[in-house]
């Protein structure tokens, strides 16, 4: 069993080993990645768990930062979170001596604040630290709180922290969003779950992920249910138990990986890949030309008779699913370097989520930014390696993408933001024939 780590108080900011991705492009990418569990579906499955005192199973979840976070986080406040083996945690909440998530906690994953509707709906009170500001744009979670406090909760907010409170159980009650949030939804879903009595959550996201959280959910006893595609509806239990569950494919490490096919004129199958999960990515690679084929559980790409500069250009546009992913937005708009033409980006879900683009510039794109929502890419450009800076998992995926299409060798700085939400990033890579090897730098970050 793991050994529970010591509580931290104060916040320390810890320096992060700096890692530098050095990418020699221009091989043709050919073989089959296995894709792995789904990050977005992992951190929130990890959080649910800790709605019962009972003992949960976890497999296929990816090994990232991003899920070692969430286990220290919850190890922090007293929840037994053990790793049997690779890809497995089996999480146990009997006993939690501390409803208290740290700033330290934030700083690292604004996923941490997906503990405000278990622990506040299990325990009845919560301080948790306001994880906003990211690197993408200011991402409030005013939604969040809204939802909590109309299901009968009291919340203040004090020096970066949020109190809250639920006198007696929480209220079944109706969660209108002003606009669809995927974390938001997930809240309030967990919250509901041990409330007294009926919620309506409405508008609520439909990414697949959340329907993933909905299946644990009722296997734990719960009772939730996705009554229309845009409404979930949840009966409160008074308790929940432990369950098992394998986490969904991701579809956005999919994606990165099919476009990586793209991107290089080569060939390769996704195994573990749920193509219904990938309609609209797999719908803009349809029309720019790029030959996919879609099977039960795996994906090809086939870019070795139409491939890189012959791709039709188009316009993409961001929307909550089913509507094309924000987070493949970034592989995305790499793969429009490639197209024929001009191409437009509409990023319509977070602002700032473009500015990554200058550092795609110094590889020799063609991109102009009219404003923080839109850009214009002309194609089709040679790439040519450079040393470029990420500060952001997606943009950091996006450009190794480029490199590994562009001429020369080209340094990807702050490398260590991929590990937050790719598995072995690198080695998949490897095995598809890149030149690419991770390198520690000499200096370090500190966390913000
Ligand atoms: C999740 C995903 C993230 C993805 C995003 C959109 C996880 C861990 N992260 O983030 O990878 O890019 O969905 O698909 O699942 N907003 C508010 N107030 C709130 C909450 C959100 O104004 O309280 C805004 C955001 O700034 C954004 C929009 O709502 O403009 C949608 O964000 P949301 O769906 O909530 O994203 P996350 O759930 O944080």
């Amino acid at each position: 069993m793991a050994e529970p780590r010591p509580f931290v108080w104060e916040y320390v900011p810890q320096p992060i080993p700096r890692e530098a991705f050095r990418v020699t492009g221009g091989t043709a990418l050919h073989g089959t990645v296995t894709v792995a569990g789904a990050k977005n579906a992992a951190l929130k499955l990890l959080a649910a768990a800790v709605l019962t005192g009972e003992r949960c199973r976890l497999t296929n979840v990816p090994e990232i930062e991003d899920v070692r976070a969430m286990s220290d986080t919850l190890r922090d406040i007293g929840v037994v979170v053990d790793h049997p083996q690779p890809n497995t945690y089996e999480i146990s909440a009997g006993d939690v001596d501390w409803l208290f998530v740290p700033l330290e906690a934030a700083a690292k994953m604004r996923s941490s604040f997906m503990l405000l509707g278990p622990l506040l709906t299990r325990f009845g009170e919560v301080i948790i630290s306001n994880p906003c500001g990211d690197r993408i744009g200011r991402r409030p979670v005013d939604l969040h709180v809204d939802a909590m406090r109309a299901l009968g909760a009291d919340i203040t907010y004090r020096y970066g922290y949020y109190y809250a409170k639920a006198p007696g159980r929480l209220r079944g009650a109706t969660v209108t969003f002003p606009f669809v949030s995927v974390m938001g939804t997930e809240n309030a879903m967990l919250a509901a779950t041990l409330a007294d009595g009926h919620t309506v959550i409405h508008p609520a996201a439909q990414e697949p992920e959340v329907d993933d959280l909905i299946d644990f959910l009722n296997k734990m006893g719960a009772d939730v249910q996705r009554t229309s595609p845009d409404t979930i509806e949840v009966e409160g239990r008074k308790r929940l138990r432990g369950a098992d569950h394998r986490v969904v494919p991701d579809r956005i490490e999919a994606g990165t990986f099919a476009i990586a096919a793209a991107m290089t004129g080569g060939r390769v199958t996704l195994e573990s890949a749920r193509c219904d999960h990938l309609d609209a990515l797999v719908q803009v690679l349809g029309s720019m030309g790029v030959v996919v084929d879609c099977g039960r559980d795996t994906l090809t790409v086939d870019a070795t008779e139409v491939g890189p500069g012959q791709y039709r250009p188009t316009a993409i546009e961001t929307a909550p699913y089913p509507g094309l992913a924000t987070d493949l937005q970034p592989p995305t708009s790499v793969l429009l370097t490639q197209a024929s033409g001009r191409s437009t980006i509409h990023e319509a879900i977070f602002e700032d989520r473009l500015e990554w683009m200058i550092e795609l510039r110094k590889m020799g794109a063609a991109i102009e930014l009219p404003d923080a929502h839109h850009a214009i890419v002309d194609g089709p450009t040679s790439l040519a390696g450079a040393d470029v800076e990420i500060s952001d998992l997606r943009a950091g995926a996006s450009l190794i993408l480029a490199a590994l299409a562009a001429s020369g060798t080209s340094t990807i700085h702050g490398g260590h933001h991929v590990r937050r939400g790719y598995e072995n990033i690198e080695a998949k890579f490897l095995d598809l024939g890149a030149n690419i090897e991770r390198v520690q730098e000499e200096d370090s970050v500190t966390p913000p």
